[in-house]
């Protein structure tokens, strides 16, 4: 997948959602719990309006549960229902019709108060590329449904899926686009693997990584890498190049001349990283954003 939103498509994306929005009581945020600011788009708030919205943080298994909870807890200060979930596994999958239903609770009663049987609860999952958007849907269904992209007027012919229970919930996700405009969020990004690696530089990716590691998890770092003098902090690209150096040679990425191949090692990081090889660890905390606004991802 590469990353190419240009405001043609963003503006399709935006229409396409908006249109969906009209068959449904409750949008479903799917953020990658290792990264929740990052992989969040930036114009959620706009985009899905006054719809009410359930945030997931997908890919708790891979996340630290300590920085999830503070997640959990920095969204709801916000005013938003969350819920951490493994979409692979199926964790907290069946927690979600309960936190549609609690969020829609007001709209519930005056329907019962009407005299009125309520209906299941219809809700759309949307989410930037590879966050888990197609997992969720096929755990919840059940079996493996072909998600396709969308076509135009395709809203026409949607399906909804029947949860068995109060939660109905339309075949085909709402694909939003990533935050590239913000360098930061474009290495964690490539980082968990939400876009691909040949979009940035794998070392540059690594190096940045590398001190987010250092920051969150520095023994951890250290002990699987042999670093026996890592510092506390990496403060310039010039300290985490040093770090890459020394896990390349510890792991015989070497080129000619004795040089360290950078590259190799950056890919080893990486990988590990993504397989949950160094442990469960979330690559940015609320403190980073808590001070700039009330909701600063618009
Ligand atoms: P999308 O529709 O939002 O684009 O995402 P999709 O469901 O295709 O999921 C992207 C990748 O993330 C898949 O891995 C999927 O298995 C993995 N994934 C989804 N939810 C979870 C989760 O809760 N935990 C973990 N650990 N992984 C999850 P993949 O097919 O192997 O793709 P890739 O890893 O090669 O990118």
């Amino acid at each position: 997948m590469t990353i190419q939103w240009f405001p043609g498509h963003m503006t399709r994306a935006k229409r396409q959602i908006e249109e969906k929005l009209k068959l449904i009581d409750v949008v479903i945020e799917l953020l990658d719990a290792r990264i929740p600011q990052s992989s969040r788009n930036p114009m959620i708030d706009e985009i899905t309006g006054a719809k009410p919205r359930l945030i997931l943080l997908n890919k708790a298994d891979l996340a630290d549960s300590e920085r999830t909870a503070e997640w959990s807890r920095y969204f709801r200060d916000k005013g938003h229902m969350t819920l951490a979930i493994d979409a692979n596994s199926g964790t907290g999958v069946k927690e979600i019709a309960g936190k549609a239903k609690e969020l829609l609770k007001e709209k519930i009663q005056r329907q019962i108060d009407k005299g009125m049987k309520p209906r299941p609860i219809r809700a759309l999952i949307v989410g930037i590329p590879n966050v888990g958007k197609s997992t969720l849907i096929n755990r919840i269904a059940g079996r493996n449904i072909a998600i396709t992209g969308d076509r135009p007027g395709v809203t026409k012919g949607q399906q909804w899926i029947k949860t068995g229970g109060d939660l109905e919930l339309l075949d085909t996700p709402g694909i939003l686009w990533p935050r590239f405009d913000d360098p930061i969020a474009g290495f964690r990004l490539a980082a968990t693997g939400a876009i691909k690696e040949d979009v940035l530089h794998i070392d540059e990716v690594a190096c940045f990584v590398l001190q987010d590691l250092v920051r969150g998890y520095r023994p951890i770092l250290a002990e699987r890498y042999g670093l026996t003098d890592l510092p506390a902090e990496l403060p310039d690209l010039q300290s985490a190049v040093d770090v890459l150096e020394q896990i390349g040679r510890r792991r015989g990425c070497l080129a000619g001349g004795g040089h360290v191949d950078y590259e190799k090692a950056a890919g080893i990081v990486l990988r590990e990283l993504r397989a949950g090889k160094l442990g469960r660890m979330t690559l940015e905390s609320p403190d980073e954003f808590s001070e700039t606004a009330s909701e600063p991802t618009t």
